[in-house]
């Protein structure tokens, strides 16, 4: 092994979860899947295997699958208040999977039952309270993801966000929301991180499946082409602005909930749910707001509008998940380009900090 690539930062995440670097590719919904995720484990980060938008089934299948392709420790992404969660973490536990990844706060049982059978638990957070409350119930670690970060988002940037929280909780914490380079990763270690997790960095690497033409959107976004808006959902969702995102902030109350029932139709029928299960899953999605009932329709078909985009490559129609960062990148690395150049980058800039040797 050569002098570079024997490099390592060792820290308190890489030793709970065994990944030879502090580097996270964190769940996304219909690109985390399998070739991702076992290409980011070989290249010795954490890669995250996204659940949420496989079926039971497909999540086993999944699992297996990344397996045959990695001896390295991996995780599965998944959501604490999906009805079938129980289930998830059965064959989380079942499998050996190395890390449980969760997209909202587990409930104490949950994460009791995981640490019982030996599973690391680090669930991503947006807020110091929701850290507070997840280290209190027995997290392993957290994952923290500042405003500028891709999906589901909130409004504090990592910058304010990560030492926050760094501060609040005693268990490891990873930072999210804007990371690319090795720069990102020296700069949330100083912040008191002990590593930094990805996901468009590493939805734009060659390992993803995600097809050519939307790739290409988000090579060519520039920083202001990515926005945040309840329009689709009615939660802050970060994202490349499209025909789609106009489309819906544009129209008025009931011409979006004609356009809602028209995409719902086409959506039920490529994702098999009925009317009522995907008014119940919209409203679960309600989460105490007050949502439109075009909302409720499109928050059931969140996971289908994004599928349109990444695996069917449905630009005009799609959701296009993004973090600010998408602005910055203009490439597609391998994982294993992507993590080798993070870590040169990182221990040349710690060679150069001012006040060293
Ligand atoms: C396309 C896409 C899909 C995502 N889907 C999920 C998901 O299913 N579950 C989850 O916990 N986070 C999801 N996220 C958020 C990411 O896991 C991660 O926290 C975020 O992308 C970090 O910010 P960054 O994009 O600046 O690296 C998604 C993000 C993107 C870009």
């Amino acid at each position: 092994m050569s002098d570079a690539a024997a490099f390592t930062l060792p820290t308190a995440f890489t030793e709970l979860t065994g990944v030879r670097h502090p580097l996270v590719q964190t769940g996304m919904g219909w690109v985390a899947g399998p070739r991702l995720v076992s290409a980011a484990a070989n290249a010795g980060a954490l890669g995250i295997l996204a659940s949420a938008t496989m079926t039971v089934d497909r999540l086993r299948s999944a699992v297996r699958e990344v397996r045959s392709r990695t001896d390295a420790p991996f995780g599965v992404n998944l959501r604490a208040d999906a009805g079938d969660a129980r289930e998830r973490v059965r064959i989380i536990i079942d499998e050996g999977v190395k890390v449980a990844s969760f997209a909202l706060a587990p409930s104490r049982e949950l994460i009791a039952e995981l640490k019982d059978a030996g599973v690391v638990v680090v669930p991503s957070v947006g807020a110091r309270r929701h850290a507070e409350k997840v280290a209190a119930w027995g997290a392993d670690a957290v994952i923290v993801q500042g405003g500028e970060g891709g999906g589901h988002t909130g409004e504090v940037a990592t910058s304010v966000l990560l030492p926050q929280v760094v501060d609040a909780v005693g268990i490891p914490v990873v930072g999210a929301g804007g990371f690319r380079d090795g720069r990102g990763l020296v700069a949330a270690l100083a912040y008191g991180a002990a590593g930094v997790a990805m996901g468009t960095r590493f939805l734009l690497t060659s390992d993803s499946t995600v097809p050519d033409a939307v790739k290409a959107r988000y090579l060519a976004a520039s920083v202001k082409d990515v926005t945040v808006t309840t329009a689709v959902d009615g939660l802050p969702h970060r994202m490349l602005r499209s025909d789609l995102v106009d489309a819906l902030e544009g129209a008025g109350r009931a011409r979006a909930l004609v356009q809602a029932v028209r995409r719902a139709s086409g959506f039920r029928k490529l994702s098999g749910l009925s009317w009522p299960q995907m008014v119940r899953d919209g409203l679960a999605m309600r989460h105490g707001k007050d949502l439109s009932w075009s909302q409720v329709l499109l928050a059931a078909n969140t996971p289908m509008l994004l599928r349109a985009s990444m695996v069917e490559g449905r630009t005009d129609l799609g959701v296009m998940a993004s973090g600010q960062v998408a602005g910055l990148i203009e490439d597609l690395p391998s994982c294993a380009e992507l993590v080798a150049r993070v870590m040169a980058e990182a221990r040349q800039v710690l060679g150069t900090l001012p006040g060293r040797g």
